[in-house]
């Protein structure tokens, strides 16, 4: 079996992006496999502190690993947007393949010194953990947006500058970066997210030299994100797409069987939701048509 940094290194060579779903259970869990599964691709499933909160960090670690061994297939888990040493520590223990340490609402000081530590304190244990950095504030749930977030880094001057990017890397020694460039955490219900910096995004993957993470998937348009990965994007996140596909479907299925009790029918039209929308963003990131 590879290793994550291993299918990182061939998404960047064959210039496709891997796709990072979030899951808060069981259902979004099962339909991201089942797609990943249908169109033979490897897959990150992602666990937020919240998420982790509810499924259990151990548990999401345990489920992770059973589908890795009892398919032979290519599934990693990261413990998404950590924000203390404590947490870090719970998803080292529970076995996780990569963690995102997210000071990036702190001045690039605050946050290099923070990202340094827990850097140092992952290789002290695990090595093989690949540890990303987070440059810049892109908003904090996953969520329908009704406007974009006041305090967003989305003005071309709070947009992650590559000299940092390239500071941030060589100082805290981390593996992946997450910056901002014009990505925003959450959708709107009828239109597209901001446009993506595409320039930006060239520019930081040639200072910083390592592979870029792009957050806040859910919302931006097609075109743009066919630009970052040509661009130096190597791992798309998505996740409020999943969330309204998980509700939409699961609403349906409430209405159209007023008077069915049974958990696993009600929740497999859910996990159908879930799966066309993943299906869909891996095709794209992948470029199969
Ligand atoms: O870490 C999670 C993602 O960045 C998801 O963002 O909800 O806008 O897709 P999204
Ligand atoms: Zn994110």
């Amino acid at each position: 079996m590879k290793n994550l940094l291993q299918i990182i290194k061939e998404a960047e060579n064959n210039k496709v992006a891997i796709g990072h779903f979030n899951v808060s259970d069981n259902s979004g869990l099962k339909g991201i496999f089942n797609a990943a599964k249908e169109l033979n691709l490897p897959i990150i499933i992602g666990v937020s502190e919240g998420e982790r909160e509810f499924f259990g960090t151990k548990r999401i670690a345990d489920a992770v690993k059973s589908i890795r061994e009892e398919f032979n297939w290519p599934i990693y888990l990261n413990a998404d947007h950590t924000k203390s040493l404590e947490k870090v520590k719970e998803a080292v223990e529970a076995g996780f393949d990569a963690i995102l340490f997210d000071a990036g609402k702190l001045s690039l000081e605050e946050n290099i010194k923070k990202t340094k530590e827990v850097v140092e304190y992952i290789r002290s244990i695990n090595p093989q953990i690949l540890v990303e950095g987070e440059l810049g504030y892109i908003g904090g749930g996953s969520t329908i947006l009704k406007e974009i977030p006041k305090d967003v880094s989305i003005g071309e001057e709070d947009l992650t500058k590559p000299e940092e990017a390239r500071q941030f890397v060589r100082e805290t020694g981390v593996d992946l970066i997450a910056p901002a460039v014009g990505n925003i955490h959450g959708m709107f219900k009828n239109a597209p997210n901001p446009d993506i910096d595409i320039e930006r995004i060239k520019k930081i993957k040639e200072a910083s030299g390592v592979p870029l993470v792009l957050h806040g998937g859910s919302g931006i348009t097609d075109s743009d994100f066919m630009a970052a990965i040509e661009a130096g994007i190597s791992i798309i996140h998505i996740n409020t797409e999943i969330r309204a596909a998980w509700r939409n479907s699961l609403e349906r299925a409430l209405k159209e069987n007023p008077e069915e009790v049974v958990p696993y029918k009600l929740l497999s039209k859910a996990v159908d939701g879930v799966s066309e929308v993943v299906k869909a963003r891996l095709k794209l990131f992948n470029k199969i048509i």
